[in-house]
């Protein structure tokens, strides 16, 4: 049986001041729910903050982004290195923002995939289609394609040390939540395709949903087989929201 997991996607939001009652909050919700697992990607400069915040705690911390190498004349990227040097659990990789905005190729996603893992951090690998792709039918071309980038490189086994989401883009930031049933279809094609390679690890894969999951949602998605829990943009920055999400995952 997977224990469900959710995780908080800050993005680019945050202060000093906002964080802490954020933290001190979700600390409070979520510390007698034993049955789940929690987490939180803050922007790099509140990874101290995060560590202080979490670390006697059962929510743990992570990073949005990544270098690939591992050290260098690299202005402005930070290594994995110094992710593990702040307590990092967690770090997102592939996330569509990441793909479109800051044009990272299936490519580049696999080697920060293959860096994480060698820098002892848990990847959450982030697949999914946008509109026009869902219309025109190739949703699981365009997931399979994103996720054989990963299992080409690093291989089941590295796929075992790692989450992947399932994050259609049209859902994200949009209120539109795919539907249960259509979370589900993906999450058990992204199973299935994993099986192809090693069945025992498809079976343990952490797959989580992200796309505009709320308190309201969040108990019909993740009452779903394969959906293993979430990956939480905007509900994860109030508190309250974030915490009732924590709930449902951990059936309270
Ligand atoms: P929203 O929950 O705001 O739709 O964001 C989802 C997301 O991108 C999480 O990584």
């Amino acid at each position: 049986m997977r224990r469900k997991l959710v995780v908080g996607n800050w993005k680019m939001y945050g202060r000093l001041a906002r964080n802490k009652a954020l933290l001190e909050g979700v600390v409070a919700g979520v510390g007698a729910l034993k049955t789940a697992d929690f987490g939180v990607c803050v922007p790099y400069p509140y990874l101290a903050q995060a560590q202080s915040l979490l670390q006697n705690s059962n929510v743990v911390w992570g990073a949005q982004n990544l270098s690939q190498h591992e050290e260098g004349a690299f202005t402005g990227a930070v290594a994995p290195g110094m992710l593990a040097d702040f307590g990092c659990r967690f770090v997102i990789i592939g996330h569509s923002e990441r793909r479109g905005l800051f044009h990272e190729s299936n490519e580049i996603a696999a080697a920060k995939f293959d860096a994480a893992l060698k820098a002892g951090l848990t990847p959450i690998f982030c697949v999914g289609e946008t509109l026009a792709e869902r219309e025109s039918g190739v949703t699981e071309q365009v997931v399979a394609t994103q996720l054989d980038a990963v299992l080409d490189r690093a291989g089941a086994s590295g796929l075992a040390k790692a989450v992947v989401a399932y994050e259609p883009v049209w859902a994200i930031g949009t209120g539109k939540t795919a539907s249960p049933e259509q979370a589900q279809a993906v999450h058990a094609f992204i199973r299935g395709r994993v099986a192809q390679q090693d069945s025992q690890v498809a079976q343990a894969l952490c797959i989580l949903y992200g796309g505009s999951v709320k308190a309201a949602n969040a108990v019909e998605l993740f009452a779903m087989p394969d959906i293993d829990g979430g990956l939480i943009g905007g509900a994860s920055l109030v508190a309250e929201d974030f915490v009732a999400i924590c709930r449902a995952a951990a059936g309270k």
